[in-house]
């Protein structure tokens, strides 16, 4: 700087300016802070709010739950159960992944033996538990989405009133609920088709299955004997397999 120009004024003036750019720039940031507390707009910005709230509250339950030494102290217990741990074996039909090499060997397996529950049952014409018929009513709520709730057929399902696959062989209507049904089919003199046929609905228990059999042998004018939950349970190592054909089934 050129010497004469330092003067004791200048100084001042210089210093003065300084501060005062200063305190401009910290009143202008000061003023967005303040009146900058409009909320969240966008829907990504009330998401975004919304997350940083539920990420504090896990936090805080975590923090309240777990000291830090007993968290340090879990994960080596984990880590060891983990490393111990061997894959389980496959212990329910329906873990099967469709199309896995099991999948496969299960749809080459020939069909269980069916003879022993359709043999003629002693207590064949004994009368129907109307508690049966109740847990199958409830049952049967699903299937009358597609059969229709009086059993008369629809758009999605053949009728189950007057069918002979319905009052026929026993083991027909356990092999349908274990792997579904697929293929045209004749139901009381009508042929039906249906591109994807009827999912397999394997997921009740052997007694309600046994219920919604009993249940539609019994009603819409339907007329057959009931279905006993160890007639189910026989079937059940046929979940699994693919859809059933109609010619696999045993003629009404
Ligand atoms: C998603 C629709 C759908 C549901 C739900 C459904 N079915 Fe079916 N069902 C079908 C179709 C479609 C067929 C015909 C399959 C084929 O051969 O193409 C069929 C066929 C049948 C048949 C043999 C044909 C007949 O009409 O007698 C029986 C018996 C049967 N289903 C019982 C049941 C029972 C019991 C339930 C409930 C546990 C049930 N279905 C749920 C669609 C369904």
């Amino acid at each position: 700087m050129d010497s004469s120009r330092d003067t004791p004024l200048i100084r001042f003036t210089a210093f003065w300016w300084g501060l005062g750019t200063f305190l401009v720039f910290a009143v202008l940031f000061g003023a967005i802070y303040l009146f900058n507390t409009k909320g969240a707009e966008s829907l990504e910005d009330v998401v975004a709010v919304a997350r940083y709230k539920t990420k504090e509250t896990i936090h805080q339950a975590q923090l309240a739950a777990l000291s830090k030494e007993q968290i340090e102290a879990v994960i080596p217990a984990v880590g060891k159960q983990l490393a111990a741990s061997k894959p389980v074996a496959v212990e329910k039909p329906e873990q099967i992944v469709p199309n896995s090499p099991t999948a496969k060997k299960l749809a080459e397996a020939p069909v269980a033996d069916t003879s022993a529950i359709d043999a003629p049952a002693a207590d064949a014409d004994a009368p129907i538990d109307p508690a049966v018929m109740e847990i199958g009513k409830a049952q049967f709520l699903i299937c009358g989405a597609c059969h229709g709730q009086n059993g008369e057929g629809g758009p999605a399902g053949p009728p189950l009133a007057g069918s002979e696959w319905v009052t026929g062989p026993i083991s027909n209507l356990i092999l349908i609920q274990m792997r579904g049904l697929v293929g045209p089919i004749t139901v009381a003199g009508k042929e039906y088709s249906f591109p994807a046929g009827m999912t397999p609905m394997a997921y009740q228990t052997d007694e309600q299955i046994a219920g919604v059999l009993t249940y539609i042998r019994n009603s819409f004018g339907n007329k057959a004997s009931a279905v006993k939950p160890e007639q189910v349970a026989a079937l059940r190592s046929e979940v699994g397999k693919p859809q059933i054909k109609v010619e696999e089934l045993t003629k009404p």
